[in-house]
């Protein structure tokens, strides 16, 4: 018979990395149930899945209560949580109550059901400006926006949690998701889209004019800002180790989650027009305030204690599989 693994709650499991990871979970034979509010998620991907989805906010005590009185959840994976960086900075009250005040609610509720596994979306935005190149765990955090703030604080909170109460957690920074599923059951769906691949993707197809390049002029080969794009694929697959190592005793990790290697604006976009096989007009604009030249992150530590490895490194690849998506999702114009 089947060996029957746990049952895992994923908040956020109907926006774009939730529900990849949903997909590798299922695949791997855990049970899932995930909650989303769906303010920015999509039902259509949690039910395509055949995944039971419990519509529901991260800070609604009493029905995460429930929630876990009804589930034998063994772990949480939380995904859940506001991520536009330029909205964190004229709204910071949405980011904090949400990612902050919405993650401790969560936490305390885990902690009420005895559940003390927990995998936790960071991002390389805690590290701020890079003071040295590929970015180790151990590079100082020092965020430069809301948004990442937000996510330092759950980091520490983890842990002081970690100390106080025994919930262990795996906390991953993301250097820039992007890619498909490679079978298209899944993409990015981003609404409003503010990822570089699928805004590029839409001027390849027509549904925008042109892309902007902002900024021409930074300390890199092309004159363009360089950054880590790591395949959701490949991030959903250390979820699975992070659930597997937590679930096996694993201590409390912090780990970098990015391909190794960097790739400049211009590089994606030539990317694009190469595997699409359409024109991209490319407008050349002033630079972002905030923005590094190059972010690239080490992920060696992930290699080491999770046994990960990217599968999906080539940039080619990441945008051959967005590009099936993407023609999928909008049709083939
Ligand atoms: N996309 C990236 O490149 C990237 C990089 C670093 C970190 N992250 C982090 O990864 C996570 C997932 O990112 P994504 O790109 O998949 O975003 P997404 O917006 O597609 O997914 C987030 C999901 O969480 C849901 N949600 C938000 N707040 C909620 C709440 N309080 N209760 C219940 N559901 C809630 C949204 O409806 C959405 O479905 C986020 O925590 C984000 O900060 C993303």
């Amino acid at each position: 018979m089947a060996e029957t693994k746990p049952m895992i709650l994923v908040t956020g499991g109907a926006g774009y990395i939730g529900s990849h990871a949903v997909l590798a979970l299922q695949e791997a034979g855990y049970g899932v149930v995930v909650l989303d509010n769906l303010v920015y998620g999509h039902r259509e991907l949690v039910e395509a899945l055949g995944v039971k989805l419990i519509v529901g906010d991260t800070s609604d005590r009493p029905l995460l209560d429930q929630l876990f009185a009804d589930h034998p959840i063994a772990a949480v994976m939380h995904f859940a949580a506001y991520a536009y960086v330029g909205e964190s900075v004229t709204e910071p009250a949405k980011y904090y109550q949400n990612n902050v005040v919405g993650t401790l609610t969560l936490l305390d509720a885990m902690r009420a059901a005895g559940v003390n596994c927990f995998v936790f979306s960071s991002t390389c935005a805690t590290y701020g400006i890079p003071q040295t190149l590929p970015i180790p765990e151990t590079h100082p955090q020092d965020p430069i926006n809301p948004y990442g703030q937000t996510k330092l604080m759950v980091e520490k909170i983890l842990d002081d949690y970690d100390r106080a109460y025994g919930l262990r957690s795996v906390r991953f920074r993301y250097f820039n998701a992007a890619g498909a599923d490679p079978n298209s059951r899944l993409g990015e769906d981003h609404n409003p889209e503010t990822h570089l691949i699928p805004l590029i993707l839409d001027a390849a197809m027509g549904r925008r004019d042109n892309i902007a390049i902002f900024g021409t002029d930074y300390p890199t080969p092309d004159g363009t800002c360089i950054r880590d794009y790591i395949h959701v694929t490949d991030l959903a697959a250390a979820h699975l180790l992070g659930i597997d190592y937590l679930l096996q005793g694993g201590k409390t990790e912090v780990l970098n989650l990015g391909n190794g290697n960097g790739f400049s604006v211009r590089e994606v976009i030539e990317q694009v027009r190469q595997t699409t096989g359409r024109d991209v007009v490319a407008v050349e604009c002033d630079r972002r305030p905030g923005d590094p030249p190059v972010l690239v992150g080490s992920c060696e530590k992930a290699q080491n204690i999770l046994g990960w490895q990217p599968r999906y490194g080539d940039l080619g690849q990441i945008v051959a599989h967005a590009w099936q998506w993407h023609q999928k999702r909008y049709g083939q114009h």
